[in-house]
């Protein structure tokens, strides 16, 4: 069942964003004309979610090409556009897609069509994908299961439908009695705001948890999996996610809980060799001092907030893709998914 709601969209002169800083208590849309509103719209998460970020920029690419007066101020506004956020790798995979279109169509007059079909096809192929990614992932689900997810993985993180959340979607439309508890995500409460928004559109049975309840439900034996998304996978397996994954994965390794990452296959990062060379993105102290309007913290009080962290691959039960679940050896398998063979 798909949702009544869409995370961004193109009308044929903006990219139109629901604005997710304001969800759930306003759903207002966001219209993006330039590169820089869009850069923007990143890195400020009126979009957000790894996919959903990628989509956003080909279609701030599409805006380059016509704001560039030549191929070097086109190039200079896509490496404006890719240092909106540094951790998603979709974002610096989905403007070298763009870019490679731009190369081999610069000369043509019809290069801004085939510039924006491609960022339509970005939009739709990711949908597709999730879709996918939910029916191998749905495999994993047994019936019954309580299931834990971290941050938001569903239709706003991505162009439609979800990665995490769309299996979860896909468990529960397949007639699974499943239940679900997400962790609020401190500090931008992605869980609290947006899957909980979600959960309660698709109507699947869940609790809202703080992010700390998590540790006792998994040793009370509460949880049967956690699934959740990833922002970048490395060569080894190693995964980028929302801060406080790592801390959830080393918790299930201790009480023997299966943890799963879902992902397409945008967010492997072929070329990085471990976790450890991903870029962490620092955001602003405010998100930590604050919540909402309301300073939570002394006034001048020092912050360090990375936005992500790494989950070392010992500590992930497989990591499912479109086309496949990857399970340890990680870095194997990895390779052999890059070399196009079957899983
Ligand atoms: O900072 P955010 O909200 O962009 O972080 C999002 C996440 O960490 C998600 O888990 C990840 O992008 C996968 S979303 C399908």
């Amino acid at each position: 069942m798909d949702e009544r709601f869409e995370a961004l969209r193109f009308d044929g002169e903006s990219l139109i964003l629901l604005d997710q800083r304001v969800l759930p208590t306003e759903e207002t849309y966001h219209h993006c004309h330039t590169t820089s509103e869009v850069e923007f719209a990143i890195r400020d998460m009126v979009v957000r979610g790894a996919p959903a970020i990628g989509a956003a920029a080909a279609y701030g690419v599409y805006f380059a090409a016509k704001e560039a007066k030549n191929e070097k101020e086109f190039n200079n506004l896509c490496t404006f556009l890719g240092n909106a956020r540094p951790t998603a790798v979709n974002l610096e995979w989905a403007i070298r897609r763009m870019q490679g279109i731009y190369q081999a169509n610069k000369t043509k007059s019809d290069l801004l069509e085939l510039l924006l079909k491609e960022a339509h096809e970005i939009r739709a192929e990711d949908i597709a994908t999730n879709k996918a990614m939910s029916k191998i992932g749905n495999a994993v689900v047994p019936h019954g299961a309580t299931i834990l997810t971290h941050c938001n993985t569903g239709a706003l993180a991505t162009a439609g439908w979800g990665t995490a959340l769309g299996v979860i979607k896909e468990a529960f439309y397949s007639n699974k009695e499943i239940f679900v508890y997400a962790d609020e995500t401190r500090p931008r409460f992605q869980g609290a705001r947006l899957t909980a928004w979600e959960l309660m559109e698709a109507k699947i049975p869940s609790k809202l948890i703080a992010d700390s309840t998590a540790a006792t439900l998994i040793r009370d034996g509460k949880i049967d999996l956690v699934i959740l998304g990833g922002d970048r996978v490395a060569a080894n397996g190693d995964v980028a996610n929302k801060l406080g994954t790592f801390m959830l994965s080393v918790i299930c390794k201790a009480y023997g809980v299966p943890f799963y990452s879902v992902v397409p296959v945008s967010t492997i990062d072929f070329d990085l060799a471990s976790g450890d060379l991903i870029p962490i993105e620092e955001r602003d102290g405010s998100e930590i001092t604050h919540v909402g309007e309301t300073q939570v913290a002394p006034t001048g009080m020092d912050v360090y907030n990375p936005a992500f962290d790494v989950t070392p691959h010992q500590n992930i039960t497989g990591i499912i893709t479109e086309r496949g679940i990857i399970y340890p050896p990680f870095k194997e398998n990895i390779a052999r998914l890059k070399r196009g063979e079957h899983l």
